[in-house]
């Protein structure tokens, strides 16, 4: 392997989000709240963003193009962008879209905000499937929208759709909007396409718009495969264009700070809402970085691959000797593994509070993911082999009830 995935890269005073950020965003606390350990002594496997610096490739294009010295009002522009995204998706997903269905954002997260104000109306409800990205319910809060909740069935950890009230949830007449995450976090399912067309099916039915917030899709397990919804819906139907696919180097090349991500709108209707009312300036460092990251980044994408793989080998095997009750499956996408902890917590534990505390180690977990979720915790695995092995040791031993602190 080229990259060295074991670099521990400092990331404190860089106004970062996974050191200094959780507790407002985990605690919705400020910076008093105290905890039995240091905030450096912490060891975080929350907010999904990795422990690597990103690809050389990436790091080489923001300098060149800061070496320009202008930064004034940017946008995508240059079809190079586009075609590098493209050939991204050819090779991956044997998956292409139009250039005039692309369009960039500030970020998946705005464009969910957005895109529950362009596509449904006040009294309408958006469907989701949970456990969920809580995200996708605050979308929806946010426009003061009803989010309708369909529990994904749960197999000792291997989690599908319950079809029958999927489609009976997504009957409601005022359900117009379905948030599909594909792959699905936190579960780490990737749909299959037998899934994929029932979902689509029981939404074109019902006249229900889908969203396919697709931001995982890159980082599957080694021979695992990812198909997008539109791909899917393009096979069956091909005139049909009421989806969205929103896609990001973001986590798969660790940039979720700058910022970029794309959005593929066939729907020309929605394409001109979107036009309209979207404020449509996009960040020049992150479009150099984007663009690299997709022409040059595949043997750094697949070295990563290779790396969270031996991460999910070392976790799975861990858990089995210190925590056999535990219950968890690698999971086929993501870099988060997802754990049910029922058999060592007490019913209505603040799991996140709970391991901050005794474990010194910051995870989501319970009611952060909306709800069917009570008793799992989300590790983000993304980290040096050595930083993963002191938080599962600390995990495991404070519930195996052993007092760390
Ligand atoms: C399913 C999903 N969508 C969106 C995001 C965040 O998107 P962005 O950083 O582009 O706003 C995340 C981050 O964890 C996610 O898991």
């Amino acid at each position: 392997m080229k990259t060295n995935f074991d670099e521990v890269v400092e990331r404190r005073h860089t106004n970062c989000m996974n050191t200094d950020g959780f507790r407002s965003y985990i605690f919705h606390a400020d910076k008093t709240m105290k905890f039995p350990w240091a905030d450096d002594e912490f060891v975080r496997m929350w907010v999904a963003d990795m422990e690597f610096a990103t690809a050389p490739c990436v790091v080489e294009a923001i300098k060149q193009r800061a070496e320009q010295r202008i930064f004034g009002y940017t946008k995508v522009f240059d079809a190079e962008y586009y075609r590098a995204f493209v050939a991204w998706c050819d090779r991956l997903y044997d998956w292409h879209c139009k250039e005039e269905d692309l369009v960039t954002s500030n970020g998946i997260i705005p464009a969910l905000y957005e895109l529950v104000s362009y596509l449904t109306k006040p009294d309408e409800k958006v469907l989701i499937n949970t456990p969920a990205y809580a995200y996708f319910k605050h979308a929806g809060d946010f426009n003061g929208r009803e989010t309708v909740c369909s529990d994904l069935k749960n197999d000792k950890g291997y989690y599908t759709i319950d079809f029958d009230d999927f489609a009976r949830k997504a009957a409601d007449p005022k359900v117009t909007l379905f948030f599909l995450c594909n792959p699905h976090n936190p579960s780490g399912r990737v749909w299959s396409r037998e899934e994929l067309l029932r979902v689509f099916k029981i939404c074109h039915d019902n006249h229900v718009f889908i969203v396919s917030d697709e931001i995982h899709c890159d980082l599957l397990r080694c021979g695992v495969r990812h198909t997008p919804m539109a791909k899917v819906i393009a096979a069956v139907d091909p005139a049909f264009d009421r989806i969205v696919t929103c896609m990001a180097p973001s986590k798969t090349f660790n940039l979720a700070g700058l910022m970029i991500s794309n959005i593929v709108i066939p729907n020309a209707e929605l394409r001109k809402i979107w036009d309209e009312r979207h404020y449509s300036f996009d960040n020049p460092l992150s479009i150099a970085a984007a663009q690299a990251a997709y022409t040059d980044g595949a043997e750094w994408h697949q070295e990563l691959r290779e790396y969270l793989d031996g991460n999910f080998k070392f976790t799975k095997e861990y858990l089995i000797s210190h925590l056999p009750k535990a219950v968890f499956r690698i999971p086929e996408a993501t870099y988060l593994a997802w754990v049910d902890v029922a058999a060592y917590v007490k019913p209505d534990t603040q799991l996140p509070l709970f391991f901050a505390n005794k474990a010194g180690v910051l995870l989501e977990g319970g009611n952060m993911f909306v709800q069917n979720s009570d008793t799992d915790i989300r590790l983000n695995l993304a980290m040096p082999r050595k930083m993963l092995e002191v938080g599962l040791d600390r995990i495991c031993r404070v519930l195996n009830g052993e007092k760390l602190r």
